[in-house]
């Protein structure tokens, strides 16, 4: 991915970025800590993180780089809940809401999974299938959350509602509440699909990630219905913008540099492979394997 010139200061900035994230992380894994060991919910916390992450918000090309960077699945909860916030916030950004409302879902990205610190991490991390019994309590985290959060007062009621509707989709199919499209707000809409958006693209313990193009293709053939489509076109178009001038590994093992993304087609981009072009929605044969 292009960081904005290739010379020593979009690096060096591109370096303060990438540490600035980490602390952000490290930030947030104190937090959670602190609550599974019974603190109190501190908000001024997640409040001065968002800060943070807000006055991030012109460089969505460092943002990327080094959001799409693979981690080890150990330190994912931290990682997850700061990158969701990253993306939904520059979705926020590409809808055009005002600078208080992306606010709010970067404040609800960095708290939508705060129930889980109410589950096992065996459980969360278990590679395999999970029993049904199994499912059913990491499905809980929705009200696990809610229910931390319900009676404090310092938390916004819009962040509480993302921590409690995030899993529901517009056709009914989500939990706990098989909530329709009507009672979801802009917030929990917004962060819902950075949330999936994000998971899709990080190593799991029993899955690796998909490239941000098969994750694009991914949206395309799962979302539909479930997750709010004029959000879901907004984040892949602006997505799929910055990764032009990046460099693919192919599954026949070349290099390639992304030359074209076609914005109804995301998933299928023309790659320059140095002696000619490939039209990826045409080579049916090769695929990007991973990003160099
Ligand atoms: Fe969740």
């Amino acid at each position: 991915m292009n960081t904005g010139g290739d010379n020593d200061i979009s690096c060096l900035n591109y370096h303060i970025f990438e540490k600035k994230h980490e602390d952000i992380v490290n930030k947030m894994k104190h937090f959670t800590i602190n609550i599974i060991r019974g603190k109190r919910i501190e908000y001024s916390e997640i409040s001065e993180m968002a800060n943070e992450i807000i006055s991030e918000y012109d460089k969505p090309q460092y943002i990327l780089k080094t959001l799409n960077k693979l981690r080890d699945a150990d330190d994912y909860t931290y990682y997850h809940s700061v990158n969701v916030s990253f993306y939904a916030m520059l979705l926020g950004g590409w809808l055009n809401l005002a600078r208080k409302d992306i606010k709010i879902i970067i404040q609800a990205g960095l708290m939508h999974d705060i129930g889980k610190t109410k589950i096992p991490n065996v459980l969360l991390n278990k590679k395999g299938v999970l029993s049904i019994k199994e499912f059913e309590e990491i499905r809980r985290h929705a009200i696990y959350g809610y229910e931390m959060v319900r009676d404090n007062p310092e938390i916004p009621e819009d962040v509480k509602d993302v921590i409690l509707m995030h899993h529901e989709r517009e056709d009914r199919s989500g939990y706990p509440l098989q909530a329709s499209d009507h009672n979801l707000s802009i917030y929990t809409k917004i962060v819902s699909v950075a949330d999936v958006y994000e998971a899709m693209t990080a190593n799991r313990p029993y899955k690796k990630a998909l490239t941000p193009f098969e994750a694009f293709e991914e949206f395309h053939i799962t979302c539909r219905g479930r997750l709010n489509m004029h959000l879901v076109n907004t984040l892949l178009y602006n997505l799929s913008r910055y990764y032009v001038g990046s460099k693919v590994v192919l599954n026949t093992g070349q290099l390639a540099n992304i030359a074209y993304i076609p914005p109804q087609c995301a998933w299928k981009p023309i790659i320059d492979v140095g002696s000619n072009f490939l039209d990826l929605s045409t080579e049916k044969e090769i695929f990007i394997s991973h990003m160099a």
